[in-house]
């Protein structure tokens, strides 16, 4: 039978007559009253709604007329007949004045701000001496601090950044940059759609069209933002993660424009000794296209477990805008040419802080995020 049962009872029905068993019982209640204050204490630590559960444990102990202390008043002590009331009122008494002192609202740190604090203070003025409220400040999530850092050399180049909705047109996503729908290059893209008209986009290079339609040339923009895929989860994919799009677009952008570029980009980010290579690869969005790669930041090109003894990581697909891609951002290939750039920034976190798992991003494991 649970405290709260025995409460709703009367000592008779319990089958409580001799002095024993009551001071027993009522041992038992204090024992209850022990445990309960003790494991809110224990919760209070950790988490910081303790003052509503302050009050629901006071509530369910000291409550006029249905808590359990009042319920033992009715039942037990009220209900006892006149030769034992001295011994139980006894017992009684000293139950309350534990659960009291147990439970009082002063010595249950939670409920101190709603309840002591709006009680006395008013009359005696707060107390100084008394530790404030600690709040645990939260950190910035290490994505966020690398897209940040990404940002911020491109913004010292004189890039600005330019953001776009999740949810995208399969024309910005697709065919304006040159993958038609009968193109088997749309099947690299594992995407995830919402109709046949739109989906969650899969890359930012979307944002380049809307940019050049809305900017027109000459535009320098970096965009970053959230990208979806159909990938199932493992060590280095995840159906949701982030990119960072560049785009310059001017007159005379040449190939040397984009190498120059993005080999600063390189030293600022992995340091001064990193070293950069180029080689050719494809991209419907551009033309020629490459793919970037640094030399190890770890082994500074020796060749390591991180770049598979490669001596080389690679970062980013990159190219020359394609001209019908400048034409589908209503921009004329004639007079303007440009240069882009596209790269994952759980890859960059994961070489800048050593992280293995791209999954750790996204568990909102305290222990992990409180490290950055
Ligand atoms: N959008 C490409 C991807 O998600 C990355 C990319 C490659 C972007 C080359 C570009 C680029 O702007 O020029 O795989």
């Amino acid at each position: 039978m649970t405290i709260d049962e025995k409460a709703a009872k009367t000592l008779d029905e319990l089958g409580l007559a001799d002095s024993n068993g009551v001071g027993e019982l009522f041992a038992e209640v204090r024992a209850a009253i022990e445990c309960e204050v003790d494991s809110f204490r224990r919760r209070e630590a950790s988490d910081s709604d303790s003052a509503c559960e302050a009050k629901t444990l006071r509530d369910r102990w000291l409550a006029r007329g249905h808590g359990l202390i009042a319920q033992i008043d009715q039942n037990w002590l009220k209900a006892t007949p006149k030769e034992s009331r001295g011994m139980v009122g006894a017992e009684f008494n000293r139950l309350r004045q534990y659960a009291t002192s147990q439970i009082d609202v002063d010595s249950l740190p939670g409920a101190r701000k709603t309840t002591s604090a709006a009680r006395g203070e008013a009359a005696r003025g707060p107390d100084l001496t008394l530790p404030g409220n600690q709040r645990e400040l939260g950190s910035i999530h290490p994505v966020t601090r690398v897209q940040r850092e990404l940002e911020d050399i491109f913004i010292g180049l004189g890039f600005r950044i330019e953001t776009g909705p999740e949810i995208e047109s399969v024309y910005n996503n697709f065919d304006a940059l040159n993958i038609p729908e009968s193109h088997p290059s749309r099947d690299d893209w594992d995407t995830l759609y919402i109709d046949s008209t739109t989906l969650l986009r899969t890359h930012t290079s979307p944002v380049q069209i809307r940019a050049m339609r809305k900017h027109g040339a000459p535009l320098y923009i970096v965009t970053p933002g959230k990208c979806y895929r159909n990938e199932n989860p493992d060590a280095t994919h995840s159906a949701m993660f982030h990119q960072i799009e560049g785009l310059a677009v001017d007159t005379d952008i040449t190939f040397a424009d984009l190498k120059g570029t993005l080999d600063f980009f390189a030293k600022k980010f992995f340091g001064e000794r990193t070293r950069t290579r180029f080689q050719p690869s494809f991209f419907p969005f551009t033309e020629p296209s490459g793919e970037m790669a640094a030399s190890c930041p770890f082994c500074g090109g020796q060749g390591c477990r991180t770049c598979k003894e490669s001596g080389w990581i690679e970062l980013m697909g990159c190219g020359m805008v394609h001209p019908d891609v400048l034409r589908h951002g209503g921009i004329d290939p004639e007079r303007y040419s440009g240069w882009a750039f596209g790269l994952g920034i759980e890859r960059f976190a994961m070489l800048k802080y050593d992280i293995g798992e791209i999954q750790n991003f996204f568990q909102s494991d305290v222990r992990f995020l409180k490290q950055f």
